[in-house]
């Protein structure tokens, strides 16, 4: 049976800017930010504590977490990829962050610079950081069904990175299609690999639409009984290193079909095609989804 309540993770301020050729104004992405608050939204990635000079369009990262109203029961994570990183969100009083290991070796050498397993020794002490300060671990795997370097990957190499997260203290793993290369029967051999290893409660799907297949992927983990999906306001998103990747499922198509469902979120849909227009229009551009573009405000 499809879980009868999803929890949307909103990555719009994060994954959804981190590409963005145009730099977007702290304020903007403050608004942004207490807009997907208002529409209901219960997590938030709102930054990252990376390399500004790998990432510039995060650098704002301490000024974002400054800015922005947290409002009860909402968290707010970032990502972190070491020890730097994990100070400036002690520094910021993040209440949660996200690590970010890859299921490719390739895409770890071009994404953080490092191989898979000097990922995990980076994320030991990082980790033990943030649970000393009674912060939330949530862990990220990279390429679960493709890398823009290597092509297919295995299901196992997925389980085995999503379980090493899981045992380092990540409270879930969130399984990124990074360029959204996966088909619905790819996505359901990988999750039955991972799912092997981690209890499904624990899993979230992260997908790129890079290829249009992102509800069908997320159909296919809600049938097998995954309920936490990664998803962006108006579609926006992409990886800085994973060329030729395009934004995240959309917030708001992911809501459209939920609803269709009957599958509760607590998320008002319309407050999020407001976002999507709001956001799009500070880019120069219509939001990447067809439902903020169906539901125009008029
Ligand atoms: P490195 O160059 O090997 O790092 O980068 P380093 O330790 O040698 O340091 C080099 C310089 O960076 C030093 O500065 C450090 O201080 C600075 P310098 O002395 O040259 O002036 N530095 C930092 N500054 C601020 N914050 C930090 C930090 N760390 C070092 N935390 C590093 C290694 C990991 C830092 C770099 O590769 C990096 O920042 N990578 C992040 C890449 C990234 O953000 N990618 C996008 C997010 S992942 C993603 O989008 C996928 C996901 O959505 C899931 C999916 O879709 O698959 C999550
Ligand atoms: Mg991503």
């Amino acid at each position: 049976a499809f879980p009868s309540r999803v929890k949307i993770v909103e990555v719009g301020p994060r994954d959804g800017l981190q590409n963005e050729k145009q730099t977007v104004p702290t304020d903007v992405k403050i608004e942004l930010i207490r807009r997907l608050g208002d529409a209901g939204l219960s997590v938030i990635e709102s930054g990252a504590f990376v390399s500004p000079k790998w990432v510039p369009q995060m650098a704002d990262t301490a000024d974002v977490m400054a800015g922005i109203d947290r409002r009860a029961g909402v968290t707010y994570p970032v990502l972190v990829p070491n020890e730097k990183g994990v100070e400036g969100a002690i520094a910021s009083g993040v209440d949660e962050i996200a690590v970010f290991a890859a299921a490719s070796e390739s895409f770890s050498r071009k994404n953080i610079n490092c191989s898979i397993a000097e990922s995990f020794e980076r994320f030991a002490p990082v980790i033990a950081m943030a649970k000393a300060k009674n912060i939330r671990v949530r862990g990220y795997v990279s390429c679960v069904a493709g890398c823009p370097y290597e092509g297919a990957i295995a299901p196992q190499a997925v389980a085995d990175v999503s379980a090493k997260l899981l045992d380092m203290g990540a409270y879930e793993i969130s399984l990124g299609d990074t360029i959204g290369v996966g088909t619905p029967v790819v996505t359901a051999t990988m999750l039955k690999a991972v799912m092997a290893r981690v209890p499904v409660e624990k899993l979230a799907l992260h997908c790129h639409n890079t290829y249009g297949q992102a509800l069908a992927n997320i159909y296919t983990g809600l049938e097998m009984g995954v309920a936490v999906f990664d998803s962006s306001v108006g579609g926006l998103g992409g990886c800085p290193y994973a060329k030729g990747a395009s934004g995240n499922v959309a917030t708001e198509d992911v809501l459209y079909m939920l609803n269709g469902m009957g599958i509760e979120t607590g998320v008002d849909i319309n407050a999020v095609v407001d976002t999507a227009w709001f956001i799009s229009n500070h880019l120069g551009r219509k939001p990447d989804s067809k439902v903020a573009n169906a539901m125009r405000p008029t």
